[in-house]
């Protein structure tokens, strides 16, 4: 097969766009299709401080990579949360980030380490409260969220972005619809603008984009990632919906756009609108951030170890 655009062979074929393309054309269309939908959502401009959050994994370090490309100012930021599950995750995933920044001497790179500033690992955490034990995964991205949260504000930074793709969102979607959450339905977007309590702008550039354009835009242009999926995500209900949601696309080729882009559509149109609930927020009495909840909010209640207070 052929490129579209050329006569060298096509070393990448998107059968949901008709397109197959050559090792110089497949990335100048990948970071084509993320500049345009940066600017189709207004996520930001090139005058804003943006900070990455990288994972070591292919989409947030593709990711960065194509925001230094075209210009950004993007700064990367890595969450050390300890967790070995007998692959060393934490501290492979971590050497990835390191190395790409290692690389890119323009870009700064900061690592938050969970240990080092709050004393236990996201390992010990979970096993310490209650909602952790049955899912770590629920702990963990209550931590992410706020980490993320506390560094791009100190940071002076306009906006956080993540490397969430279409197969994450097509996933979150489905599984949302699937037990009719409609105040999370609502809320999902390709962008959260900033509250004016204390939530950063959150964007996702790749939201239009599938999981296997960023796997390969990061193998043909030899960006280096951990392959591993995190030990606690065997057997996750999202992993599950991926299958299924690939299942589809299989035997349609554009059935995850069509879902994202059309859910994107009667969003706009105000379909869900009324289930957004105007939460009143205020600031945890401890570290200040946002919550809904009277004093403590979530997180610092995490960290509380003798009274069991923590749900
Ligand atoms: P996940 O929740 O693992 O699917 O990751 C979604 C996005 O969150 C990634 O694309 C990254 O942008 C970000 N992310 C996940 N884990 C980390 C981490 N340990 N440090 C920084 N960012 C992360
Ligand atoms: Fe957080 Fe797996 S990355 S539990
Ligand atoms: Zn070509
Ligand atoms: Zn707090």
């Amino acid at each position: 097969m052929k490129c579209r655009k050329c006569d060298r062979p096509a070393v990448f074929n998107m059968r949901q766009h008709k397109l197959a393309l050559c090792e110089i054309h497949y990335p100048e269309w990948f970071v084509t299709q993320t500049q345009r939908a940066i600017q189709k959502y207004h996520m930001f401009s090139p005058e804003d401080r943006v900070l990455v959050a990288v994972s070591g994994g292919k989409d947030s370090l593709a990711l960065w990579d194509v925001l230094l490309q075209l210009g950004y100012r993007a700064d990367g930021l890595y969450i050390d949360l300890g967790i070995d599950g007998g692959v060393g995750y934490s501290a492979a995933s971590r050497a990835k980030a390191e190395q790409f920044a290692a690389e890119r001497p323009d870009a700064r790179f900061t690592v938050a380490d969970l240990k080092a500033e709050y004393g236990e690992t996201l390992p010990e955490v979970a096993r310490r409260v209650r909602r952790g034990r049955s899912k770590p995964c629920s702990v963990c991205g209550l931590i992410k969220r706020h980490v993320m949260n506390r560094v791009t504000r100190e940071g002076g930074y306009d906006v956080l972005a993540t490397g969430h793709n279409l197969d994450d969102e097509v996933a979150a979607l489905f599984g949302n619809v699937l037990h009719w959450q409609t105040g999370y339905i609502a809320r999902q977007a390709p962008v959260l603008p900033a509250s004016h309590d204390g939530l950063a702008r959150k964007v996702k550039p790749f939201c239009r984009i599938h999981e296997r354009e960023t796997a390969a835009y990061a193998l043909i242009t030899g960006i280096d990632y951990i392959y591993d999926e995190c030990p606690y995500a065997v057997g996750a209900t999202s992993l599950r919906y991926k299958g299924i949601l690939n299942q589809m696309e299989e035997e349609s080729p554009g059935t995850k756009l069509q879902f994202y882009q059309g859910f994107l559509r009667v969003r706009e149109e105000g379909f869900f609108c009324e289930q957004v609930e105007d939460v009143e927020l205020h600031p945890c009495s401890n570290c200040g951030q946002p919550t809904s909840a009277p004093g403590l909010c979530a997180f610092c209640r995490l960290w509380i170890r003798t009274s069991g207070a923590e749900g």
